[in-house]
């Protein structure tokens, strides 16, 4: 099981004053149980994983299969919770050098998350002798970042291979009766899936909208979903590091930086950014999330980590087993004076590197966290979404806001629609135009 070590919070944060929160911890979870805490409409996710049958993922697997066989390239359309935890998952298990070596099925690729002119005419680019297909997921079925996304891709699809097979390769991720991703899998008659209505986008991972594309990409869906269950049935150490967060910001720290020690890790951090960012960013309460990849940004950000604002603390991700097996090289001339190292297992290398990173940091003041995993796959990705959604639902109630809603996240799109002349936005135009002057 996932394991996590809190001992280098100590110097700063007593245990003691850890295990104060338990209680506090306890109730927040029997609310979370009894549906009693805000946003309570909202808790689809918590034995989500427990409620996933055998059938359910075979269903999956079968249209992931045909996409796998008639695809060359599936672009999943989404934003946030509507991609995020695909790409973490996809990106974690993957070859680092997939785009040179091929994977053994479709590449998958994503959209949808940003309105990039040139990122969105590349990607039509290069589709455009591709056998392609398309999986658009929006919960709300309106998102302006997806929809464009899924006009292009919709008409292209359509133009290069055909309404009859665009309508096996297109398949929609949506609400059950609302938006317009809804309405056009209804009309063209595409396989759809249904994200629930109590699952809002962040904690959506283990729905189709993260088990599908991590199905075409050819992992083993009924392992991450193992894991995630295992972790709900076992589930304590997600309030200690809900506490120990908790005792942190009361604390006066301000600023959560996940670090990881592979690269492949990078889009886990994405994902947990926003599950914390958007859960917890509210009424002017909230740790910041960041990340960071490490030993890569010891090179960037580490005179920051170790000598910046104390207002910091860090929580490592750490991979136990590597997947391969390195020496270090021995060289006759020894120039770089690194002989010492060779026959060595670079992950020895690489946890050293950790070690002492994780000391100099708590010497320079930064309390660390310490979460290991065994090895990166998916049953132990599966364990780790669960901890975090979990220790994300626990943590939000310490803190005292609702953790399923973001209503931030209107403002932007307010002010977006505004400008380019929305019909229903005249008042807001207005109001736009006589500010900007
Ligand atoms: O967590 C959330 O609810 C959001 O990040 C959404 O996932 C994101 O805004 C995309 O929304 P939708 O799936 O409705 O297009």
């Amino acid at each position: 099981m996932l394991k996590l070590d809190i001992t280098k919070v100590a110097p700063f944060v007593s245990a003691e004053t850890i295990k104060g929160y338990a209680p506090r911890v306890a109730e927040a979870q029997k609310s979370l149980e009894a549906g009693t805490c805000p946003g309570n409409d909202f808790l689809g996710w918590l034995h989500l994983p427990s409620s996933i049958t055998p059938e359910f993922l075979d269903d999956i697997q079968q249209t992931a299969d045909i996409l796998r066989s008639e695809c060359d390239a599936v672009v999943v359309a989404g934003i946030g919770g509507s991609y995020l935890g695909a790409k973490a998952v996809i990106e974690a298990l993957s070859n680092s050098f997939q785009w040179l070596v091929g994977s053994n099925g479709p590449a998958v690729l994503f959209a949808g998350n940003n309105i990039g002119e040139d990122y969105l005419s590349e990607l039509t680019a290069y589709l455009s002798d591709k056998r392609f297909g398309v999986i658009n997921i929006s919960k709300s079925g309106t998102t302006t970042e997806t929809a464009l996304a899924f006009r292009l891709l919709k008409k292209q699809c359509e133009q290069q291979r055909g309404k009859d097979v665009a309508r096996r390769v297109i398949v929609a991720i949506t609400d059950a009766k609302r938006g317009a991703a809804r309405t056009c899998a209804d009309k063209e008659g595409y396989k759809s899936y249904i994200i629930p209505d109590n699952v809002g986008g962040r904690f959506s991972v283990l729905t189709p909208v993260g088990l599908l594309p991590i199905a075409v990409a050819g992992f083993d869906i009924r392992q991450l979903v193992k894991g995630a269950q295992d972790m709900e049935a076992n589930n304590a150490l997600a309030g200690e590091y809900a506490a120990t967060r908790y005792a942190l910001y009361a604390a006066g720290k301000k600023i959560e930086i996940l670090a990881n020690y592979q690269p492949k890790l990078h889009f886990v951090a994405e994902w947990w950014k926003q599950l914390y960012g958007e859960s917890e960013g509210k009424d002017q309460k909230g740790l910041f999330p960041a990340s960071v990849d490490l030993t890569t940004d010891l090179h960037s950000m580490g005179q920051w980590i170790q000598e910046g604002e104390r207002t910091i603390f860090e929580t490592v991700i750490s991979v136990e087993n590597p997947e391969h097996k390195l020496l270090f090289p021995s060289d006759e001339e020894n120039l770089d004076g690194l002989n010492f190292l060779a026959g060595r297992r670079v992950d020895e290398v690489n946890k050293m590197a950790e070690l002492g990173t994780q000391l100099a940091h708590v010497d320079g003041g930064v309390p660390n966290i310490r979460i290991a995993i065994e090895r990166l796959d998916a049953y132990h990705l599966g364990q780790l979404i669960y901890f975090f959604e979990l220790a994300c639902g626990l943590y939000c109630q310490l803190l005292g806001v609702n953790a399923f809603n973001q209503p931030g996240v209107e403002a932007y799109k307010k002010n977006m629609f505004a400008l380019l002349g929305k019909p229903g936005y005249e008042k807001e135009t207005e109001a736009i135009k006589a500010r900007l002057g």
